[in-house]
């Protein structure tokens, strides 16, 4: 007998679109995660994201130079749905600017990569504060999206105040921040700006990097090529990206913590799902975008949008437990 999906939609800012509240991140099926994902392993994770009602998935021209928009475009032939696909450029390449030139070949390279005629979200991806106030990039996407290339945009940022200057200064559809157990100001300084003002907000790192599984001993041993060793303080790019700015030793402790207070709660889902419901209990997040390895962790973070909320009580000691020790340890532009 047909199965009504479980899958709920909220929507995309102004855009008009509805998108699966979970979203499927793929920077994994790029590159630095560690051993590269196989590409059979890649689709078939897409695959069980679509076939659990995912329609958003998040990628970026420069995860794995291409291969991650690549997969997605070859995974985009073998299904019928409608499925939107968010892509980001600016960053990975000491050529790009905000000249109209640089964004209309990144948005026409990302298009052919993911076999696509127009994009259906292009980001800018976390490019220098001064280059996004300039507001010159907005300007030139706003124009490309008038040649048809693009049919919305918006960035993702690093701070919060990055992310109210887009809300005031730009036509930005959607925002893209870090957002989690372990990152939890965006709910007292963004989340109502962007809802009074239309402007979805996508959330990423929503696991920390996988911290907030709580799989994750002291011992850990991460892979060279893996940013949770080459980035664990941040010395390749924004500390922000990676444990979500938590020093790892630390983080363990605190998903310790956050899992003692949730016990009880939700009692057929593990951790990584709380941790996921906790960011939807959040109505104004428009979609959480947690990176998969395969098939089983997509399942699992698919399943969350079919869960009840948390408890206000767990709210209110995640906050507490925020406010007294995470906070002041988080590391990096925020
Ligand atoms: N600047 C930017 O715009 C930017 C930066 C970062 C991320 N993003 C986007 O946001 C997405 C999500 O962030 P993220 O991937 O960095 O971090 P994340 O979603 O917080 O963590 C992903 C990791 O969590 C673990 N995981 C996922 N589902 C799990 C489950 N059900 N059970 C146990 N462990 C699970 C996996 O770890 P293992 O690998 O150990 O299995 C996975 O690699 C990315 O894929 C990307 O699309 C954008």
């Amino acid at each position: 007998m047909f199965e009504a999906n479980p899958m709920k939609s909220r929507l995309l800012g102004n855009t008009g679109i509805e998108v699966s509240e979970v979203g499927f991140g793929a920077w994994q099926i790029g590159a630095d995660w560690g051993t590269e994902i196989p590409k059979d392993l890649a689709i078939s994770s897409l695959h069980t994201a679509v076939d659990a009602g995912i329609n958003f998935i998040d990628t970026a021209d420069v995860y794995g130079a291409g291969r991650s928009e690549t997969i997605i475009g070859e995974f985009l032939k073998e299904r019928n749905e409608t499925i939107y696909v968010a892509t980001k450029m600016g960053r990975g390449s000491s050529e790009w600017t905000d000249s109209y030139d640089q964004i209309a070949k990144a948005a026409e390279d990302s298009c052919k990569r993911l076999g696509v005629p127009a994009l259906d979200l292009i980001q800018l991806h976390c490019i220098p504060e001064q280059t996004l106030m300039a507001g010159k990039a907005f300007e030139n996407l706003e124009k490309i999206k008038d040649v048809g290339l693009i049919k919305n945009y918006g960035a993702s940022v690093e701070t919060i105040e990055e992310a109210l200057f887009c809300i005031r200064s730009s036509s930005a559809s959607t925002l893209q921040v870090i957002f989690n157990i372990f990152r939890q100001r965006v709910i007292s300084d963004l989340l109502q700006a962007a809802s009074r003002n239309r402007v979805g907000i996508i959330a990423r790192v929503p696991l920390a990097s996988g911290l907030l599984s709580g799989k994750f001993t002291k011992d850990h041993h991460f892979a060279e090529n893996d940013h949770r060793k080459f980035n664990c303080d941040g010395q390749m790019f924004n500390v922000g990206e990676t444990f979500a700015g938590v020093p790892f030793e630390s983080g363990v402790d605190f998903a310790i913590e956050v899992e003692r207070i949730l016990e009880g709660q939700l009692p057929n889902a593990n951790l990584a799902q709380k941790s996921l419901r906790w960011i939807l209990d959040h109505e104004e997040v428009t979609t959480v975008i947690p990176g998969a390895k395969n098939p089983e962790q997509t399942r699992q973070n698919a399943a969350v949008s079919a869960f009840n909320s948390l408890s206000i009580e767990s709210h209110e000691k995640l906050s507490d437990l925020y406010k007294e020790k995470i906070d002041k340890q988080v590391r990096g532009r925020y």
